[in-house]
């Protein structure tokens, strides 16, 4: 989604806002802009595309000044054109505004300006309401709090938003959309994301919902929405959200990849009381809900499979999209399992609302653990896979995975005994040599429609390996579970294509190897991932052998790769997929 940042300094502010907003970009990218205050007045400069070409053009970076806001672009409302790039500012110039989220009523907010104040607007977006709301009100009692206190009264929808005043202030207000305060010395920050944080600022301030922050000076002040003063906690940030980089990787998405050997040992630990809290709950409820969207949601169905294959629970997972057209099925008092990477998503958030309608326990995984999510859930779980920018997930997917395998591990009293050190080392294994995996890359480059097949537990893999491809190589790609083949899909083979076959030497095998024999006689290839070679591969992917019901945990690295060196052989940046966000916070 969008970022959104503001710095207010001892020196000029600009350099640290363009260098912040290059860290977040990851949450939208399609426009950037700035707005600082000088001596007289506020300077904005915005325009289309990613930062550093935009910087490049408008040397965003070059205005002195001391306060300033800045804003990255995933649109929601009104068109990517250099007038819809955030900030916005009022009629009279004197607020400038960047916000995420969605004012619901920004329509009959616009008339109601037009009409009653002759406001003339310069963009389509929902977001100019507000600095133009604050202008009005603010003219009336010359009063920035009251000002704010004034506006929120009129939106709707959940939002976050900066606005920098003539007059110097630095307000930042939340409304179900995320904003931290960080605290230095000589600075201080705002932000939606720890990860845009300038370098020297680790102590940070979570606000609440319905609270909101004026900083004038060096002077902060915390506020709920009635206008009594908040309490608050300062808070450390860990170590590794601070100078996020790529280091010697081309892209973050293949640095996040590689880092998966160390990630999967780190899921979930030293949570212990969390985790033993989760598996009470999953044990005594009698129905079990678990929901996420996108990868997290094929997390939710591997849940299914591996609580009620090992732990004998009744599971049902649902898409935390789809969870309100199931509202009026769902069984009061049971358990609802939220699994989010960013613990931000509209959809998960709506979903655990409806479950607590319905008075379910609300536990959750999270990768961020001082999210909107974990504070609506009674336990959580962290992945403690650090900073994921990758706009495709892959190694919070993987953490995701080993602590549902801990969690039905615990379950079943010990049935699994996993060595998670085994799994580290058939990483690394699969990793340290991906030549063949670059080799297929160049070999299908210009295929238009790939397919990728799995049974059972293997299934969600399938689904989560093509949604990869989608996602970061716009090649379509359909995950199917093997045995549905034959009631459709093969109707689409012939020898111009490619099914990749998850094919470990389990009990989905001899089945698989049905598949293939059909899919062979309509002449498509076959890439095989397994542990066993089998002839009728034209391409195999090895994967080691290792305990049979881990292979989940393994199959997915060869898929993370195909869709990593598909989009480099395409000319695609698999770090920002178009049209796409890390983290939706919006429905
Ligand atoms: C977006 C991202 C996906 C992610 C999904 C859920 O669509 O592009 O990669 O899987 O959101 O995100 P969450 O943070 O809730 O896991």
């Amino acid at each position: 989604m969008c970022s959104i940042l503001g710095l207010f300094s001892n020196s000029d502010v600009a350099p640290t806002i363009v260098s912040s907003l290059k860290k977040m970009e990851y949450r939208g990218y399609d426009s950037v802009g700035v707005a600082i205050k000088n001596e007289s007045a506020i300077q904005t400069k915005k325009g289309v595309g990613k930062v550093n070409a935009v910087n490049d053009q408008l040397q965003m970076d070059k205005i002195g000044g001391h306060v300033g806001i800045g804003h990255t672009r995933w649109a929601t409302h009104g068109g990517v054109t250099a007038e819809n790039a955030h900030p916005h500012m009022c009629n009279t110039d004197s607020i400038g505004v960047v916000h995420n989220g969605i004012i619901e009523n920004y329509v009959e907010l616009r008339e109601e300006l037009e009409r009653n104040h002759n406001i003339i607007f310069k963009s389509s977006t929902d977001t100019e309401v507000i600095p133009n709301l604050l202008q009005i009100f603010y003219e009336k009692s010359h009063d920035v709090k009251r000002a704010i206190m004034d506006t929120v009264q009129k939106l709707k929808g959940h939002y976050a938003f900066l606005a920098l005043f003539k007059s110097g202030e630095l307000v930042g207000v939340r409304n179900h959309e995320p904003l931290i305060v960080g605290v230095s010395d000589n600075d201080l920050v705002l932000t939606s994301d720890v990860v845009g944080l300038p370098e020297n600022i680790s102590s940070v301030i979570y606000l609440d919902n319905n609270q909101f922050v004026i900083i004038k000076n060096n002077q902060y002040k915390i506020y709920n929405f009635e206008g009594h003063a908040a309490q608050f906690a300062i808070k450390t940030i860990p170590k590794s959200y601070q100078n996020v980089s790529k280091g010697s990787y081309d892209h973050f998405t293949i640095k996040e990849i590689f880092e998966q050997p160390t990630t999967i040992l780190a899921a979930g630990e030293g949570d212990d009381n969390n985790l033993e809290k989760i598996v009470e709950f999953i044990r005594d409820s009698d129905f079990v809900y678990v929901t996420g969207s996108g990868t997290s949601y094929h997390i939710s169905v591997i849940a299914k499979y591996l609580f009620s294959r090992f732990a004998g629970k009744k599971v049902e997972h649902v898409m935390a999209s789809e969870m309100k057209y199931s509202s009026r099925y769902i069984i009061p008092n049971s358990t609802m399992f939220a699994i989010s990477q960013s613990g931000e998503s509209a959809d998960i958030l709506e979903a655990v609302s409806i479950g607590k309608k319905k008075n379910a326990q609300i536990l959750s995984m999270i990768n961020s653990r001082n999210s909107s999510l974990a504070r609506e859930s009674i336990f959580t779980v962290g992945l403690n896979c650090g900073p994921e920018i990758g706009v495709a997930a892959t190694k919070s997917y993987t953490s995701q995975m080993a602590i549902l395998y801990k969690i039905a591990d615990k379950l079943c009293d010990n049935c699994l005994a996993i060595d998670f050190n085994t799994i580290s080392d058939a990483y690394s294994k699969i990793l340290s040599d991906t030549s063949k995996i670059k080799e297929l890359a160049k070999n299908i480059k210009d295929i238009s429609n790939l397919f990728v097949i799995g049974r059972g537990v293997h299934y969600p893999n399938a689904k989560e390996g093509a949604l990869k491809i989608k996602e970061i190589t716009y090649v379509h790609a359909e995950g199917i579970a093997g045995g549905e083949l034959k009631h459709g899909p093969l109707a689409l083979m012939d020898s111009s294509t490619y099914v990749i076959v998850i094919n470990p030497f389990d009990d989905s095998y001899v089945d698989n190897i049905s598949s293939i024999h059909e899919i062979k006689s309509r002449e498509a290839k076959i890439i095989g991932i397994s542990n066993k070679y089998d002839p009728s591969y034209d391409y195999w992917i090895e994967i080691p052998t290792i305990r049979e019901e881990l292979y989940p945990l393994l199959e997915i690295i060869p898929l993370q790769l195909i869709a990593y060196y598909l989009a480099i052989e395409r000319g695609i940046d698999p770090d920002y997929p178009k049209n796409l966000a890390k983290s939706v916070t919006v429905k």
